[in-house]
């Protein structure tokens, strides 16, 4: 029991999930911490929402061993009021009010009348609806919708949070404040699980796994992926003369690379070659760019 809460809050070995001849998990292996926010990241169609499915047992696995919150997935239903689950897909009620909807949910968890507002009241705060308590949910914004979807999948304050994009629609001033509401549910030791198409996002988990075609082709902190693709930061320099400038910087060794657009980009090995690019050349404009966890995901999709 006392190592129990080092155990991987989801812990899966070779998933397989067939739907007819489409295989959506294909020998799927991961190991979840616990207090961590996990971005799962991959595209369209590489599995993620079959994998968060059958975390909350919503899907019959062909194949494999599932454990979350160290119980076997057969027995997740025993432990759902530790598991807050928000869909891709509209789940709310269009005709209750938002105050309803958060009551109903509320209700489901049996949390006492007092504690019930106080949630509500102060989820309602964090999403920035509260002056909208009265409104039908089906009047919402697809905005204003999703930030009720997280404030309803909040309310009986779940220690761990398996999130389906729940920012799409949300203006970038309200996602910081979700990013920050999840920064604090981790600092308390609770676990996010989030899938997200903005590499932006990604960028603030600790840990991102990255899907493809059902299995998890990296996974680690987005500097280490970085890192694991081999990506090295370059220079980007607009040349006062390009061919000339170009030879100068190839007689130094350099691979100079003028195919995009005007400036020439310089892959470096090290910062301290700034200067030695320098010695060589004095362009019109100079910018350094640092490898994007974007650029390492294409990277690896390639390799894959
Ligand atoms: N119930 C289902 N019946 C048949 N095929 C399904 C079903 N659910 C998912 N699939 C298929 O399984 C594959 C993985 O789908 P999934 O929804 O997990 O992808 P995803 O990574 O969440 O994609 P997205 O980024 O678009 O949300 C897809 O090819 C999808 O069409
Ligand atoms: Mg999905």
């Amino acid at each position: 029991m006392a190592s129990r809460g080092r155990d991987p809050v989801v812990s899966a070995r070779g998933l397989v999930k067939d739907f007819g001849r489409l295989r959506a998990l294909d020998q799927l292996t991961v190991d979840i911490p616990r207090g961590a926010t996990y971005g799962l990241v991959g595209p369209n169609g590489s599995g993620k929402t079959t994998f968060i499915r059958a975390i909350v047992g919503l899907l019959k696995l062909d194949k494999g061993e599932l454990n979350v919150l160290s119980r076997p997935v057969s027995r997740v239903q025993e432990i759902y009021s530790r598991i807050g689950y928000m869909t891709q897909h509209k789940a709310l009620y269009p005709d209750l009010t938002l105050q309803e909807n958060l009551e109903f949910f509320a209700g489901l968890y049996g949390i006492d009348k007092q504690e019930r507002e106080r949630r509500i009241s102060e989820l309602l705060e964090m999403v920035n609806l509260a002056e909208h308590r009265q409104r039908l949910a089906g009047t919402l914004s697809g905005g204003m919708y999703q930030r009720l979807s997280l404030a309803c999948t909040l309310i009986h304050e779940p220690e761990l949070l398996l999130l389906d994009e729940p920012t799409v629609g949300v203006d970038p001033r309200l996602r910081q404040t979700f990013w920050d509401y999840f920064e604090r549910l981790t600092s308390e030791g609770k676990t996010v699980i989030i899938t997200t198409h903005l590499m932006d996002e990604a960028e603030k988990c600790r840990i991102v796994g990255y899907m493809r075609a059902g299995r998890m082709t990296a996974a680690g902190s987005p500097e280490e992926i970085k890192r694991h693709a081999g990506l090295k930061p370059y220079l980007q320099l607009w040349l006062r003369d390009p061919k000339k400038d170009a030879s100068l910087l190839r007689a130094r060794g350099y691979e100079v690379d003028m195919a995009k657009g005007a400036a020439a980009r310089i892959r470096l090995e090290s910062h301290d070659q700034i200067k030695d690019v320098l010695d060589a050349v004095s362009p019109l404009d100079m910018r350094l760019k640092e490898p994007t966890l974007e650029e390492a995901f294409l990277k690896l999709s390639e390799g894959a």
